[in-house]
């Protein structure tokens, strides 16, 4: 039987402009798949493509405790069919006072993969979010020790602080900190934005990456007012000039390890979307690899697209690389116009627009399709 080490299952993404792809099963690094009704028809947008997901605790109220992210995965696991081959991966939301010890002993007997470090009112569900990172310091030390990754919410929430920037004014005046004070901590920038996190991260140390979402490779932030407000494309951290995107496209596909791909698909009812103080979020989980296979052939790129997509993640996390594959097609497709998800009303990235790349299948090895 052929392995992945020894035979790589890619022939066809070697010429010049390959109809089909099929890669190593990915994972997503960082997902929303929210709770109740919403998580029952949610996750499994998420499990059709991923193998593993980092899962996201800004829930209400948010998960502090083992208890709490141990009946987090089980409401997950039961959501989807009995069959499904999907592995949460769970995280504890940091606050000011959070138990250090818990967090260890989570770590420790394999309940929590990372910690998510939301600075207090950055965006949904931060109120509980730290105030200082400071107060933390006794947390992130232990987390050093034990090599437990740091998941970073980088925006500074200072409201002085124009929203286009916050990013970059995270960096300068709280992650340079960090990464100061806690060389040996492993940090993952989420979801960037900005060429300043990319040339941050680029710069720093083995033990900092960060994940890059589809929807920042996709968009710039004119496409929020393209013939008027679209709230269905405001997410936090907000997508910025055409420069930054074009940026994030080259570290995605640059092939370095430091990269990888995380959704952040983040689901809102369409009535918290569309009114006057809207949410942040946006729900890609139907389109996402499809999304990332467009954006990396537009940048002639497919032969990166497994890396990105499901080695450099596993690979910084410690974890062992997936064994199963996925198959991507050239063939354009309609984007349904929103979804009810456990009778709630979702309009999904994308919606109703044409993508040229399908999932077309998942595998155990290349020959199963
Ligand atoms: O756009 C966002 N939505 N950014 C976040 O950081 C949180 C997320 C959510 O939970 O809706
Ligand atoms: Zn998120």
């Amino acid at each position: 039987m052929p392995t992945f080490n020894q035979a790589p299952v890619r022939q066809e993404i070697n010429i010049q402009s390959p109809r089909r792809v099929i890669i190593r099963q990915p994972d997503d690094w960082h997902v929303h798949l929210r709770d109740g009704p919403m998580l029952a028809s949610v996750a499994g947008y998420t499990a059709r493509q991923f193998a593993r997901a980092i899962v996201m605790p800004n829930l209400v109220p948010p998960v502090t405790t083992m208890a709490a992210a141990i009946a987090y995965r089980d409401r997950i696991i039961a959501a989807l069919p009995l069959d499904t081959a999907f592995t949460p991966l769970m995280t504890a939301y940091l606050t000011d006072d959070i138990d250090a010890s818990e967090i260890e002993r989570g770590f420790q007997e394999g309940v929590l993969t990372a910690c998510k470090l939301y600075p207090a009112h950055a965006t949904t569900n931060s109120a509980h979010g730290v105030t200082d990172v400071r107060k933390i310091y006794g947390v992130l030390a232990a987390m050093e020790r034990i090599g437990m990754p740091l998941l970073l919410h980088g925006e500074a929430t200072d409201r002085h602080v124009d929203i286009f920037d916050r990013e970059a004014v995270f960096i300068d005046r709280i992650l340079t900190k960090i990464v100061a004070n806690f060389p040996a901590l492993k940090i993952v920038l989420e979801h960037i934005t900005t060429r300043e996190a990319v040339q941050f991260v680029e710069a720093a140390g083995p033990l900092l990456a960060a994940t890059i979402t589809p929807h920042h490779l996709m968009i710039n932030r004119n496409a929020m007012f393209e013939g008027g407000i679209r709230p269905h494309l405001y997410c936090l951290p907000v997508a910025k000039r055409e420069v930054h995107r074009l940026a994030l496209r080259k570290a995605a596909t640059s092939g370095n390890p430091k990269f990888f791909l995380g959704t952040d698909s983040a689901p809102h009812a369409v009535g918290d979307k569309e009114t006057a103080c809207g949410c942040a979020g946006i729900f890609n989980a139907p389109v996402a690899l499809e999304c990332y296979a467009t954006a990396f052939d537009e940048e002639n790129a497919l032969d990166k697209l497994e890396a990105f997509a499901s080695e450099n993640g596993p690979k910084f996390y410690g974890l062992p690389l997936n064994e199963n594959t996925v198959c991507l097609e050239k063939t354009e497709w309609r984007v349904e116009a929103d979804f009810a998800l456990g009778g709630i009303t979702v309009v999904p990235f994308l919606a109703s627009g044409l993508v040229p790349w399908k999932l077309s299948g998942r595998g155990a090895v290349t020959s199963d399709y």
